[in-house]
């Protein structure tokens, strides 16, 4: 699957945030090395600190769903922002932790305007043990 596919499948998932504090929407597609798709998107709580953003939820379900780190291809990830989007700090930490610092990443806005990363890009000198 290319990126744009995958971020196509991003946008998808955006529709499905559940936002309702922020009302920013963020949707994010993760590729699996055998061609699965795990879609993600942000889901907010009143109790702010337990907001979850798109990229995590993504992750997490693959995870659920019996992934390994390491199984994956590529992420994509989309909100409606001035330029691509850029993730968290704490998402950045799992992503690495769960894709390894190759993965490749396209972040992306509702303009078409795109980015594409790694892991390694997105957090340097990452944290692990
Ligand atoms: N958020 C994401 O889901 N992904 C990002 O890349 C940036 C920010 C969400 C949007 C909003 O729900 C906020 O983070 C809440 O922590």
């Amino acid at each position: 699957m290319k990126l744009d596919e995958l971020l196509d499948k991003a946008k998808a998932a955006r529709e499905n945030a559940y936002a309702p504090y922020s009302k920013f929407k963020v949707g994010a597609a993760l590729l699996t090395k055998d061609g699965r798709v795990f879609a993600g998107c942000n889901v907010e709580n009143a109790s702010y600190g337990l907001c979850n953003c798109a990229e995590r939820t993504a992750f997490f379900s693959a995870v659920a769903a019996g992934c390994q780190r390491d199984e994956f291809a590529a992420l994509a990830v989309v909100g409606d922002t001035d330029g691509p989007i850029a993730p968290c700090g704490a998402c950045r930490q799992v992503i690495i932790e769960l894709g390894g610092p190759d993965l490749a990443i396209r972040l992306g806005n509702l303009r078409g305007d795109t980015r594409d990363t790694t892991a390694r890009e997105q957090l340097p000198d990452a944290f692990s043990l």
